[in-house]
């Protein structure tokens, strides 16, 4: 329990890992949305997601990437931090991008260990299935909660020849479910299932013991979890099928900037109400004619 992230109402309690694997089969069902700074995880803590996802798509929506793989240890230390300060009770995730865990289960306690110390995660998540199964049994050896998350693999885009459905036909359906048993038993809380067939997912969620959390992967996972600007209606271009959109900030946005715009360039922004009181009352700033255009500048 402490006071929340703005510091003040009344304390808050965490969402846990361990909680997190209890609502399998529990409670209702396990809503993540990802955040990458302060001010947009301040907002969906108080809308009250259960968990927050620092996701190495801050790549694509951050940086502008085309893919995952630039992404740095660093910079999601960075974001996370900033993501944990505003949290007050969503649990915090933080994934660790390309290569800072592939190369050894060594490797992977090192760099989910930063995440933690560094970034204030409270669990990671690495993308991999029966391969990665030794990686995440020795970070959770080390005490750090891991999110499994299998399926469609961005990590791997480019032996996947692209951004893929994955699952499909009943060799990669089993691939699929042999990949998130394996998570499961190296000791994983939960597993993020991305673009596979529903009934592959449904298989995949009353098969395993802990949360699934899907994402493109239909309504039978035990949570969902999409990209905050997605599901704002913040992105631009193509979107995937599964992205819905509850708002469009985007539009909202363009639409606030340009009145603002327009505003500065006729001189109604600042107006009184947004201008300190002047020294002298003959110096007020700039006379402004009816229509709102700036007659002339006081000095
Ligand atoms: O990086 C990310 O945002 C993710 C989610 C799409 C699950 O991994």
């Amino acid at each position: 329990m402490y006071a929340n992230a703005s510091g003040g109402g009344a304390p808050v309690k965490k969402v846990t890992a361990p909680e997190v694997r209890a609502r399998k089969g529990s409670g209702p069902a396990l809503a993540m949305v990802t955040a990458y700074d302060f001010t947009m995880a301040r907002l969906v803590d108080e809308a009250g997601v259960d968990l927050i996802l620092v996701g190495d798509s801050l790549g694509m929506v951050v940086q502008g990437l085309g893919n995952t793989l630039p992404v740095t240890l660093d910079e999601i230390a960075y974001h996370t931090r900033a993501v944990a300060r505003a949290s007050a009770r969503a649990h915090v995730v933080a994934d660790l991008p390309f290569l800072s865990y592939q190369v050894s289960p060594a490797q992977a306690v090192e760099s989910a260990g930063k995440l933690v110390k560094e970034g204030a995660a409270e669990s990671v998540k690495l993308e991999g299935g029966e391969d990665f199964a030794e990686h995440v049994a020795r970070i959770v050896r080390a005490g750090v909660p891991v999110m499994g998350h299998v399926g469609l693999m961005p990590q791997s885009v480019h032996a996947l020849g692209g951004f893929k459905v994955q699952g499909r036909g009943d060799d990669a359906a089993r691939k699929v479910l042999a990949d998130a048993r394996a998570i499961e038993e190296a000791g994983a809380y939960a597993i993020v299932l991305e673009a596979i067939p529903p009934d592959v997912a449904a298989e995949v969620t009353r098969t395993v013991g802990v949360p699934t959390i899907g994402i493109g992967a239909g309504a039978l996972c035990d949570g969902q979890v999409l990209v905050c600007t997605d599901l704002l209606g913040m992105s631009r271009g193509h979107a995937p099928r599964f992205a819905k959109r509850y708002a469009e900030l985007g539009d909202a946005i363009v639409a606030a900037t340009r009145r603002y715009v327009d505003e500065v360039r006729t001189g109604a922004f600042p107006a009184p109400e947004q201008t300190y009181k002047p020294n002298r009352a003959d110096e007020s700033g700039p006379r402004v004619s009816e229509q709102g255009k700036v007659v002339a500048l006081r000095h």
